[in-house]
């Protein structure tokens, strides 16, 4: 979590992308505290891997999401140790399967943020934490998908980790909805991953843009100027 202003911590929020563009367009804002990226996100920007994580990692300070892209271990540790390699501030992301929850355990211990994904239960969730991750990415959309209950499986995952003060991070993935953000800090989760568009869709308010105009509108009458 990233701490508030009066010292109590407060839900990171990390952009979902692995599009340079959008990524610099919220860089600048402060609101961004990391990035993560999939083999999808990769696929659609169309540039290398390595390149790309560089590229992110000089734009933002905070943990990195890089997916490996095998599924044997130890292949997924190889490729986990070379995406580590790119920046200090990179997470390494492995499957939620048995070979991916052993090279958690691996590249954790040998000091490398691990963000386990693909989670979509509280015993799944447990695993990781038991291996040592740092993030734990539950895809809340794609369980709604379904027709079941996303940010309830949130809520399970939070209080088995409350219960016994485990450092792994509960990161709230595929996320489709300004809703989906509101109720993981309702429920005390310590990240939510956004895409873009998301993001932007917290501060939008039609009242916010008819208020300022009218404000606006209203000062311009004044011939005042405050500089
Ligand atoms: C992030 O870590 C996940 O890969 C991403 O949020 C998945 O989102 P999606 O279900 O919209 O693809």
């Amino acid at each position: 979590m990233t701490i508030s202003q009066d010292g109590a911590e407060f839900m990171k929020i990390f952009l979902d992308s692995a599009e340079i563009d959008e990524i610099k367009a919220f860089a600048d804002t402060g609101l961004v505290d990391g990035v993560t990226t999939n083999p999808s996100l990769i696929a659609g920007a169309g540039r290398d891997i390595k390149q790309t994580i560089a590229d992110i990692c000089a734009l933002i300070d905070g943990p990195v999401s890089a997916e490996v892209t095998a599924t044997d271990y130890d292949t997924m540790l190889a490729e986990g140790r070379a995406l580590a390699a790119i920046a200090p501030n990179v997470a390494v992301k492995v499957p939620l399967t048995r070979d991916g929850l052993k090279t958690c355990r691996a590249l954790s211990d040998a000091g490398t943020a691990v963000n386990v994904t693909l989670c979509f239960t509280a015993g799944q969730a447990l695993l990781a934490a038991k291996a040592g991750a740092a993030f734990i990415s539950p895809f809340v959309g794609r369980l709604d998908d379904l027709g079941q209950d996303g940010m309830g499986l949130i809520d399970e995952i939070c209080s088995i980790y409350a219960n016994y003060d485990l450092d792994t991070e509960v990161l709230v993935a595929s996320v489709r909805s300004t809703q989906h953000v509101v109720d993981a800090a309702l429920m005390g989760a310590d990240v939510v991953t956004l895409p873009p568009k998301i993001l932007a869709a917290l501060y939008k308010h039609p009242l916010t843009d008819n208020g300022l105009a009218a404000f606006l509108d209203d000062w311009q009458k004044t011939g005042q100027s405050i500089l």
